[in-house]
């Protein structure tokens, strides 16, 4: 019987159905020990992870039966994509099927910034009643900046379009004459224009060597001073150094995050800022999104380790 071994917090009918036909070994808190993962994964075909497992060339050398990784989730950055080439491994992921999640959360994080939510919440809790002092600002007629205008940054401005924003966008990959810019009524803009015009910047990038520490102090100074600043793709993309020194400058007016640089995160300055709000990577964490992932990226596992073509791949 052929082996799997999952490293993360990854559950679901999915998983109960492949112990139907594997050996599936759940072990969720192997990420956390790299060693111990290198020893283990020379016994198994298959092992399925998310983004906290970094699947580097030497655990890829030392798993000489592994045929196939699966990513239960859509950034690839935590696998290194030519070594599993070189050794003939198949990467399965789910590039599609928590798009939906991560850009509700993101407009999400839009309204709570902009109605001020958090500091109404704590203030009403606590038994006050200040209604002037939380006055907010409309999403309707303000604009949009989405950088990266792939699955997620799409379904982001879709919504937005929806609430009566105006769509800017920056994509150095996306075709300016293609449909879904048109669909959004999108601008394509260069990044400081997207930045200088933008009410609120969101960040909808793949983590690669090009896009770490895209956003410098440089870029947020571009930024409105009543602009505001969302981040559901990578913490590595922000210099959050730099966040923190534009928020307490007032550069801009406040940010959303949902990713951080170091994941979990130090407590720092940033949890004692108002205008920040923070939540842990959970932007593919909804029933529906996990229940899509878990299903695709373990049917798509099954499928490599039968002989089959699998449906959602990065190489094959
Ligand atoms: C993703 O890459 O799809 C998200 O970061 C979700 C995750 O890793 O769980």
């Amino acid at each position: 019987m052929k082996a799997i071994l999952i490293t993360e917090d990854i559950a679901g009918q999915g998983v109960e159905t492949l112990k139907e036909e594997f050996h599936v070994v759940f072990e969720p808190n192997l990420w956390r020990e790299p060693e111990r993962l290198q020893a283990s994964l020379p016994e198994f075909g298959a092992v399925i992870v998310r983004n906290q497992t970094r699947v580097t060339s030497s655990i890829i050398r030392a798993a000489p039966q592994l045929q196939v990784i699966g990513r239960a989730g859509a950034g690839l950055d935590n696998i290194d994509l030519e070594a599993a080439a070189s050794a003939g491994i198949v990467v399965v992921y789910t590039p599609e099927q928590n798009s939906i999640s991560v850009a509700e959360l993101t407009l999400g994080m839009m309204i709570i910034l902009a109605r001020k939510l958090v500091p109404a919440n704590r203030s009403t809790k606590s038994g006050q009643w200040k209604r002037r002092e939380f006055t907010g600002v409309e999403l309707y007629g303000k604009i949009l900046g989405l950088v990266g205008l792939g699955r997620i940054g799409y379904r982001v401005g879709k919504r937005a379009k929806a609430f009566g924003m105006k769509i800017l966008a920056h994509d150095i990959y996306a075709n300016p004459d293609a449909v879904l810019v048109s669909e959004l009524s999108a601008q394509m803009v260069d990044m400081d224009e997207l930045l200088r015009r933008s009410d609120y910047v969101s960040c909808h990038v793949t983590l690669t060597e090009e896009t770490k520490g895209l956003f410098d102090y440089g870029k947020f100074l571009k930024m409105k001073p009543s602009a505001f600043f969302i981040n559901t793709s990578r913490g590595e993309v922000v210099d959050e150094e730099a966040l923190i020194k534009a928020l307490e400058e007032k550069q801009m007016a406040g940010a959303g995050l949902d990713v951080r640089h170091k994941e979990p995160p130090e407590e720092g300055p940033l949890c004692e800022m108002e205008n920040i709000v923070l939540t842990p990577h959970i932007g593919a964490f909804t029933e529906e999104g996990q229940e899509r992932v878990v299903t695709s990226v373990c049917l798509d596992v099954a499928a490599v380790l039968n002989g089959k073509e699998p449906k959602n791949y990065f190489n094959l």
